[in-house]
């Protein structure tokens, strides 16, 4: 299967919107050709503004000095975008009845030793390829937003799928600079975003609780554990709240108390009064800015975060 160094020279990107023109200013960054499709009629124009804004930022995070900004080209057929891609990003809207018939197209179009990978936030493999000749070579590739900022790709394949490709699909993250992790069974979701969604349904359930308010508890994680988040995870966050007992010393000292709180965790019934108190909850703390001027500081702001970080994490 192609995904190692040197075999993918040409991407299909197929689906350009949000998710797909910051994978394709990521990929040219990194060297490689695309090939872009989407129906929309504004989509070229998207993506060469993506490309564009994103392109001093890529260079200055590990992009490659001979890299072409204008190497992509745009066609209306997913299937002219796949034809001669060593392989395919699909980043259409996540709705089954789109993507299968999609990958089917784009699957027809290719030699076998080509993986597909969607960037489907939750669909999973199995469903996505039941229209493909070869299932096998389809694999989720999750990015998270933006895909040219954020580090991690989630990698799994469906019930069909083949090691192969899911080995491909980590070796050419991976060559790209990417942090990619290996789901060794397909759930909904995928894993970070189940550990997002087991996060937030608490989050909802303290706010409907009226514990506190949604600034509140969002400096609950922003200005306290999140600030470790970023350098190591929950189970290494542990490992060193044992001192030097380690997660041995943490599990004896502080495993009842945990779990005395796992079992009071809530599951809140999200109805209009607690969507009313979120929504106003958000527009107080953001003093009603405009979401695109927040996503671009939290973007510049995670620039800095990755650059004092270094590439790897504790
Ligand atoms: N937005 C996020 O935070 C995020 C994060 C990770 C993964 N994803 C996943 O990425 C995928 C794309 O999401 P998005 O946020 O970029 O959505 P989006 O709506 O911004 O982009 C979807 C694009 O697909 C195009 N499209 C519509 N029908 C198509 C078709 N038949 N073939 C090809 N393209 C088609 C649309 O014109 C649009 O440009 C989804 O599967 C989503 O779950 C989204």
């Amino acid at each position: 299967m192609r995904g190692t160094a040197g075999t993918v020279g040409r991407v299909a990107v197929v689906g350009a919107g949000t998710i797909g023109a910051s994978w394709a200013a990521y990929f040219l960054s990194r060297g490689l050709r695309v090939a872009a499709s989407d129906p929309s009629p504004g989509a070229p124009d998207l993506l060469k503004r993506m490309i564009e804004n994103a392109w001093p930022i890529l260079m200055r995070l590990g992009g490659k000095a001979d890299a072409d900004p204008t190497a992509w080209t745009f066609h209306a057929d997913p299937a002219a975008a796949a034809e001669g891609a060593d392989f395919v990003q699909e980043n259409a809207p996540e709705r089954l009845e789109v993507k299968q018939p999609l990958l089917a197209r784009i699957d027809a179009a290719l030699p076998p030793d080509v993986v597909i990978a969607s960037s489907t936030s939750g669909l999973l493999a199995s469903r996505l390829s039941e229209s493909c000749a070869h299932p096998e070579r389809v694999v989720i590739g999750h990015p998270f937003n933006p895909p040219h900022l954020i580090p991690l790709v989630e990698v799994v394949g469906g019930a069909k799928g083949s090691p192969e490709a899911v080995a491909a699909a980590m070796a050419f993250y991976r060559g790209i600079g990417k942090h990619p992790i290996e789901i060794r069974k397909e759930v909904p979701g995928h894993l970070a975003n189940r550990l997002q969604a087991a996060l937030w349904r608490e989050a909802v359930h303290l706010v409907a609780e009226g514990v506190a308010s949604v600034a509140d508890v969002d400096a609950a994680i922003s200005e306290g554990p999140g600030l470790r988040w970023a350098l190591m995870g929950p189970h290494t966050t542990f490992h060193l709240a044992g001192g030097e007992g380690g997660m041995e010393h943490f599990l004896h000292h502080l495993l009842p108390a945990v779990t005395s709180w796992w079992s009071d965790l809530g599951n809140p019934a999200v109805d209009a009064e607690v969507q009313r108190a979120l929504v106003a909850g958000v527009a107080e703390k953001t003093g009603g800015a405009d979401t695109r001027e927040l996503a671009r500081r939290r973007d510049a702001a995670l620039v800095r975060l990755l650059e004092a970080r270094g590439p790897s994490a504790l």
